[in-house]
Formats: C-alpha cells, structure tokens, sequence
C-alpha cells in the first residue's frame, strides 16, 4: 500500500510500536483524558463497562513500587536485587495507568470475554497516546493478578489488572518495526 494515501488512523495502527524506554513530560491531564476516552469507547459486550482505569503519577510512583515489593516478599522473596528493582519498576516512566478487569456476573457474557473488552480498551489507550506522541508499553508480570496490588489499586476482590501502560515521552531511538508476514497467519474458510 502506498502510505502516502495512508490515513493517520491507519499510520497509527500500522507503525505503533513499544517503547520501553521513557521520561518526562508524560501525557498531561487533558492528554490524560483523551487517552481514557479512547479506552472507554472500546468494544463491550452489552456495555457492561468491565474497565477501570488507575493513573498512577509523581510520588504515587513510589507508593506503588513499595506494594510490587511487597507482593514478591508475601511470595516469599528475599533477594535483595529483585526487591529494589520491584520497588523502582514504576519509575520507569512518568504516568502509569493500570487497566483492571472488574468483572460482572451475567449468564450470557463470560468473565473471559469481559476481559477481552479491557485488553481492547488498553489497546486503543495505547494507540491514542501514540497518536499524541507518547511511547507506551504494556506490562504485567505476577504482580497484575496479586491480590495485594490489586486491593491497594482500589480493585474488588476478583478484580485483575489485564495491563499495566506505562507511558512518556520516547528515550533513545525506537526500534525497527518487523516485517509482519501475515500471510502464514491467515486462511480463508
Ligand atoms: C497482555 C500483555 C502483557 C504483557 N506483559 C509484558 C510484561 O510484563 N513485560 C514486558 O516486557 N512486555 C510485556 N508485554 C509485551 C509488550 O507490551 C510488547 O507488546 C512487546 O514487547 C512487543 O513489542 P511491540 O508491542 O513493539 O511489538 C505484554 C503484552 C501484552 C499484550
């Protein structure tokens, strides 16, 4: 396809890619917003809205970096290396927004599928910030289905975190997208 006739939409969707590597300035609270619109008007299987959004920001960082140390110690971690990285993991960029599954109980519409709908949501906040101009990756990693971490994020008892975007503005150069070969990825029925 000539990119030239290229959408921005479709320029988005084709070129985002994961930057791990971010610092300040973050997405501002306007910024902010226009993420999480994004997010809300994702895909949602009789709307039952399974999402909820936490912005972790500034020193809040720190408070959160304090339970995914706890979390490894209740599972029993002593290393004192992987303790002082859980404690600076959310350092690593200046907004954090944690995307948890708060499912509902429906008879037709699976706790499975309501998480779909969050990852959708993720997705499209992903998407929306690398339209602003922001880097983001997405995290989870043992801690996004602790329940220590997901009680002190204000989640309900079954509550998950589906993702952790951690967004900023790029450091260092991106990578080179990979030739996607779909092809071996599709048949038709
Ligand atoms: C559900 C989910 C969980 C992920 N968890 C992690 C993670 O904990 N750590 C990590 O380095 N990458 C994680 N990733 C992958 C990165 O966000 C990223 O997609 C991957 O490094 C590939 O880079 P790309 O998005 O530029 O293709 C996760 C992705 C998804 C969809």
């Amino acid at each position: 396809m000539n990119t030239s006739n290229m959408t921005a939409t479709l320029a988005t969707l084709l070129n985002r890619n994961s930057h791990p590597r971010l610092t300040d300035p973050g997405p501002d609270a306007e910024q902010l917003s226009v993420i999480l619109r994004a997010a809300a008007r994702a895909p949602d299987h009789g709307r039952l809205r399974p999402w909820r959004f936490v912005v972790i920001t500034g020193d809040r960082r720190e408070a959160l970096g304090k339970f995914f140390q706890e979390s490894l110690q209740l599972r029993g971690v002593t290393d004192e290396a992987q303790l002082a990285k859980a404690l600076s993991a959310p350092m690593r960029a200046p907004v954090i927004i944690a995307g948890l599954l708060h499912a509902v109980a429906h008879e037709k519409i699976s706790r499975d599928e309501q998480g779909h709908a969050v990852a959708a949501a993720l997705h499209a906040a992903q998407l929306a910030a690398d339209a602003l101009g922001f880097g983001c990756v997405w995290r989870t990693g043992g801690y996004a289905t602790d329940p220590h971490v997901v009680a002190a994020l204000g989640g309900a008892i079954n509550d998950q975190v589906i993702g952790f975007l951690y967004m900023g503005t790029r450091e260092g150069s991106s990578k080179v997208l990979p030739e996607e070969s779909v092809e071996s990825l599709v048949s038709y029925f």
